[in-house]
């Protein structure tokens, strides 16, 4: 098969779909692999270490798109500059068709297959191509260092000869991927650590971690579906769970909020009166920035000060850690493209398979996932 990995648009992205070890593994597998000009270059991997990979380097976008049937790529919102694009392409990326649909429309006519990676079924058997919870893991790592670097004390306590300083109280609402390795870092950081989710089952698992689970004292336990996420919560649910929450933010120096409902707008957890009642000097990493936030004062990529409280709506967090980022990424891809193909090698998008009939957005020039259909409608 033929492959193509291609530069990235979205500013002030700087992670790339295939790193020179990737598309080593698929040059090894006997597919054809061909990167775009300067596409590793955030992350440090010029276009020779691609060609020692047994790569070829394209000199622009359209060199690259050429013949490839397969093309792969991070984030892909536009379809402008994918020229030529047609029936016989595959596009996977991140394609955040649930919460963007319209651009799927275009996809499909244009004829070509999309395949979302955000889709990716939470099911063991396609773990190691969960490209969300990769991704998580870096952004959930970030936040915290970026939480650390912007607060005005350290995380650990210290006992030294100029006295005792105190630990820093960080809380983190969301305890799924990311929030599990905000928690980790936080823990790791020196960092007093407590956390809450609305699923019940993830309370264990933030203790495990040696965080102190929150207990709000509400049933949630109908917060879940089958799919193992969080479902929207009514109004007068979340109301509680906010007026709950208000003592824990408010002594709290670092909130680190990751909660989000697949496809939905972020669940409102910390409002603006909740704001209010935290410390001057204290400090809110919404991870959650892109979807409207989990913070009702978080303005995406901006940095707010409301009364000596400092939002962060970071939406780039992956970017930050591009290397490791990429390599989780172009791993997933490569393990996912195994999948894709069959035992000669050809691109075989089966509707009948159930990791590929999740992620399948477009096919045969029509939008067939039926949640996109449903968004779109
Ligand atoms: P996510 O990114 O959709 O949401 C992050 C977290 O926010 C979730 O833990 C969710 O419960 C929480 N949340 C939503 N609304 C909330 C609210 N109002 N208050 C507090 N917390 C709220 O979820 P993510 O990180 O993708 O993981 C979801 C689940 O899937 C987790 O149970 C995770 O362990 C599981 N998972 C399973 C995998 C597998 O079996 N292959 C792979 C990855 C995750």
């Amino acid at each position: 098969m033929r492959i193509a990995a291609i530069s990235e648009t979205r500013e002030g992205e700087r992670r790339v779909a295939l790193t020179p070890e990737a598309a080593k593994k698929l040059v090894d597998d006997g597919h054809t692999v061909t990167i775009e000009t300067g596409a590793g270059t955030a992350i440090g991997a010029d276009d020779d270490q691609y060609r020692d990979a047994g790569a070829l380097v394209a000199d622009n976008r359209s060199g690259a798109l050429g013949a490839a049937e397969l093309i792969a790529s991070i984030n892909h919102e536009r379809l402008d500059d994918l020229p030529g694009l047609s029936d016989r392409h595959t596009v996977v990326a991140l394609l955040d068709p649930l919460w963007k649909p319209e651009p799927m429309q275009e996809l499909a006519a244009s004829g070509a297959t999309a395949l979302s990676l955000e889709l990716v079924p939470r099911i063991t058997r396609a773990q190691s191509m969960d490209v969300l919870s990769s991704m998580a893991t870096v952004a959930g790592y970030q936040a915290v260092l970026t939480a650390a670097q912007r607060l005005p004390r350290m995380f650990p306590m210290l006992m030294t000869a100029a006295g005792t300083v105190p630990a820093a109280r960080v809380v983190i609402l969301g305890a799924g991927v990311a929030g599990l390795q905000a928690i980790a870092t936080a823990k790791r950081l020196g960092a007093i650590v407590e956390a809450y989710d609305v699923r019940p089952a993830a309370a264990e698992q933030i203790e495990s971690l040696g965080a102190k689970a929150i207990d709000l004292q509400l049933d949630t336990d109908d917060s879940e579906d089958a799919g193992g996420y969080a479902k929207a919560q009514g109004d007068d649910e979340q109301a509680r769970q906010q007026a709950a929450l208000t003592p824990f933010i408010a002594a709290a120096d670092v909130v680190i909020t990751t909660a989000a409902i697949p496809g939905a707008r972020s669940p409102l957890l910390v409002t603006e009166a909740m704001v209010e009642a935290m410390r001057p000097g204290s400090l809110i990493v919404d991870v959650a920035a892109e979807r409207g936030g989990n913070c009702e004062l978080t303005v995406a990529d901006q940095v707010v000060d409301h009364g000596g409280v400092t939002i962060l709506g970071p939406t780039q967090l992956e970017s930050s850690s591009a290397r490791s980022a990429s390599q989780m990424f172009a791993n997933n891809l490569v393990t996912l493209i195994r999948h894709l193909t069959d035992e000669e090698l050809e691109l075989g998008v089966d509707p009948d398979d159930e990791i590929t009939s999740a992620m399948l957005v477009t096919h045969g020039g029509a939008v067939v996932h039926p949640r996109v259909k449903s968004a779109l409608s």
